[in-house]
């Protein structure tokens, strides 16, 4: 029988100047269809009445793109904003039918729709939905054909790489904030690893500050760049963290900080199968290193609201979270296991902040200013070793 799943919600984005405009959106496989109340109303009636609404035609659209594409922090709603760049549809029943289902927003099996939402096998694989790392691989390997390396720097980073791109909620929230952050928490010749420091431009942040840095990163190529834009105080080594034996080079009890930022996400969700690095072998890493009384500073995305939809007016965002502890689609740990893997290597949590975009950032992205400021996306957490 063919059914609207209860994964699908409907949202109003009727203009001014467009009326008629409904989204529905499957929350779970991140899929939309924009719609009109003809359709709507086809929808409501399908299960009981199969011929409902007769042959149309019918009109709907086509909005749904990989928005992730513009950028890891940019609105991950999937689906176009502006109603005058909805791609218009007039479809035969059986058109609409056929489009509907390609967006989930109709199903004709439950249970086999539902084991869709498992691992890819493959990059060639479009029936499983897999998570967010799979679908951006696949999304960039196979429609955009770029290297994800050299995207990640753009999304990131000036065209110089020497800094964040302020333009992006990278710039307005983490770098801004660490840009504060490190003005306290940094001084004069403390010794600092950033461990997977990518193109070091945090590391520069520090040593800037007075620090002397040590960053370190498995990747070669983020490691040439941070090299090249290297400032005095920071040396860059490649080290394949996580691994038995991979910073033993660097000194016990050597560090007054060991900062990471936007890299333990992968050791609770490795970022390709069978991925060597191992969490307890970077903890105990971490605490060998770290002098007594040193701090662990870890910033990651926010366990609960990265790559959630932005929903609602510009204004008065909402969110539907549609996992937490069980995650197929999210790459962030929950909050305690995250805490947990810590705390049981020695250390306890003496503070945590929950980070919001600056002001000036409102005139850049409203959307994306106001849903940040309600719903953090990312969170920094302090931990300090004890002894038992
Ligand atoms: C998202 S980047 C963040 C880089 C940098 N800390 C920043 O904030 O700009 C993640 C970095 O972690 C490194 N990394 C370290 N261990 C990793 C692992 N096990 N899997 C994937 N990336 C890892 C990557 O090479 C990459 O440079």
């Amino acid at each position: 029988m063919t059914i609207v799943p209860k994964d699908v919600i409907f949202l109003s984005e009727s203009t001014e100047s467009c009326a008629d405009r409904w989204v529905a959106m499957n929350v779970f496989a991140r899929t939309s269809v924009g719609l009109s109340s003809e359709v709507f109303e086809l929808l409501g009636r399908i299960a009981n009445d199969p011929e409902a609404g007769g042959e149309g035609p019918f009109h709907c659209w086509r909005i749904e793109y990989f928005s992730n594409e513009a950028g890891l922090l940019a609105d991950p709603s999937r689906f176009r904003r502006n109603v005058d760049e909805w791609e218009e549809l007039c479809l035969t029943r059986a058109e609409l039918i056929a489009e509907l289902k390609t967006h989930c927003i109709l199903v004709d099996d439950e249970t086999a729709y539902r084991k869709r939402f498992k691992p890819k096998r493959n990059l060639l694989d479009r029936e499983h939905f897999g998570n967010f790392h799979q679908q951006h691989g696949q999304h960039m390997a196979l429609a955009r054909r770029k290297d994800p390396t050299d995207w990640w720097m753009r999304q990131k980073f000036t065209e110089d790489q020497l800094s964040v791109r302020p333009d992006t909620l990278y710039g307005a929230i983490q770098s801004k904030f660490l840009e504060a952050y490190t003005e306290t928490r940094i001084s004069e010749g403390m010794t600092v690893v950033d461990l997977g420091c990518g193109t070091g431009v945090y590391s520069n942040m520090m040593a800037r500050r007075g620090a002397n840095v040590l960053g370190i990163d498995p990747s070669e190529e983020y490691l040439n760049v941070a090299r090249a834009n290297a400032v005095p105080g920071t040396r860059f080594e490649n080290m394949k963290i996580g691994e038995v034996g991979a910073l033993d080079k660097i000194p016990a009890s050597s560090a007054d900080m060991i900062f990471m930022s936007d890299a333990l996400l992968f050791y609770f969700v490795p970022f390709y199968p069978g991925q060597n690095a191992d969490i307890h072998t970077l903890l105990k890493d971490i605490r060998r290193i770290l002098k007594p009384g040193g701090l662990f500073v870890s910033m990651e995305p926010h366990g609960v609201f990265y790559l959630m939809p932005w929903l609602g007016a510009v204004d008065r965002p909402f969110v539907v979270v549609t996992e937490y502890l069980n995650k197929s689609f999210g790459i962030v740990p929950p909050l305690s296991w995250l805490i947990q893997q810590v705390t049981r290597t020695g250390f306890a949590v003496t503070d945590m902040r929950e980070i919001v975009p600056g002001d000036y950032f409102e005139k850049i992205d409203p959307r994306g200013y106001h849903f940040a400021s309600e719903f953090p996306l990312w969170h920094l957490i302090e931990f300090r070793p004890f002894s038992s």
